[in-house]
């Protein structure tokens, strides 16, 4: 049975559970809103740190305090019932060491009543994901791309390609050996994504990573088509919602100003 057709909140188990069974659904939400509009076909959502750059205009997730991923993490809790909410560890809050990770998933879990974090990074936070994991912190990985290493990786380039290859799968089985209970694996070939699939015994979540993983995620606003100058190859836009957006605000300024709006039906009497 696929983790979507089970009733009741989705736990970290039933995710690892669903290894090599129907794909894993997974988006991202920042609002109240947002996830009360996703969860009830998302096994998923993640309170990503791409909020900074989605809601914030910042231009890289690295200004993304744990203060914001707080904030985000309570409004989206408040529209979810069934889907597992994982809350992205920003960067700066976890880097230092087990303890300082610990402290900071602590308060991120009691705050916002989160299932799991998500922490970037392969074989140098394995140590870091074995401690939260004994510790009753389930841990969503996250290699290949990892966005907060942007200054280090030269870009939001695809990583794994040739000779590198052999290093993101080390990440990956390193991540899974310390316990994660699923990896991200972000931007990186099809193949070496089929490769890590059979060798890791977690769930696989693809975003760039071709339909080889055991999941997708994608950021809800790309998918939506919010943007209309961000076209990543590896989006696809279910929806142009900045274009009806923008056509919608277009009539309201004209309607206004030709005192077309409002009418008579959006009228108040005596
Ligand atoms: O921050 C984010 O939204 C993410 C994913 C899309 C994987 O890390």
């Amino acid at each position: 049975m696929s983790v979507a057709r089970r009733t009741g909140a989705i736990t970290p188990r039933d995710i690892s559970a669903a290894k090599g069974s129907t794909p894993l659904v997974c988006l991202t939400a920042y609002t109240t809103p947002v996830a009360r509009l996703v969860d009830p076909d998302c096994d998923v959502v993640l309170v990503g740190d791409s909020v900074g750059m989605v809601l914030h205009g910042l231009s890289s997730t690295l200004g993304v305090t744990l203060e914001m991923m707080i904030m985000h993490g309570k409004a989206v809790r408040r529209g979810l019932e069934r889907a597992l909410m994982v809350v992205d560890m920003p960067f700066g809050s976890y880097e230092e060491g087990p303890e300082q990770a610990m402290r900071n998933a602590a308060r991120l879990m009691a705050e916002t009543e989160c299932a799991a974090v998500k922490i970037e990074g392969g074989e140098t936070m394995a140590e870091t994901i074995r401690f939260l994991s004994e510790r009753g912190v389930p841990v969503m990985a996250h290699v290949g791309l990892t966005p907060q290493a942007v200054n280090a990786l030269g870009g939001y380039r695809v990583q794994g390609k040739g000779l590198e290859a052999e290093r993101i799968r080390r990440d990956a089985l390193a991540v899974a050996e310390a316990g994660a209970f699923s990896v991200v694996l972000e931007k990186v070939p099809e193949t070496l994504a089929r490769r890590i699939t059979e060798d890791v015994a977690i769930p696989t979540i693809g975003i760039g990573a071709s339909p080889a993983c055991d999941g997708q995620i994608l950021v809800v606003d790309d998918m939506l088509g919010m943007f209309t100058d961000f076209r990543p190859k590896f989006v696809k836009r279910y929806a142009e919602l900045a274009k009806q957006a923008e056509t919608a605000v277009k009539s309201y300024a004209q309607e206004v100003r030709e005192r077309r709006f409002p009418a008579p039906e959006h009228v108040f009497g005596e």
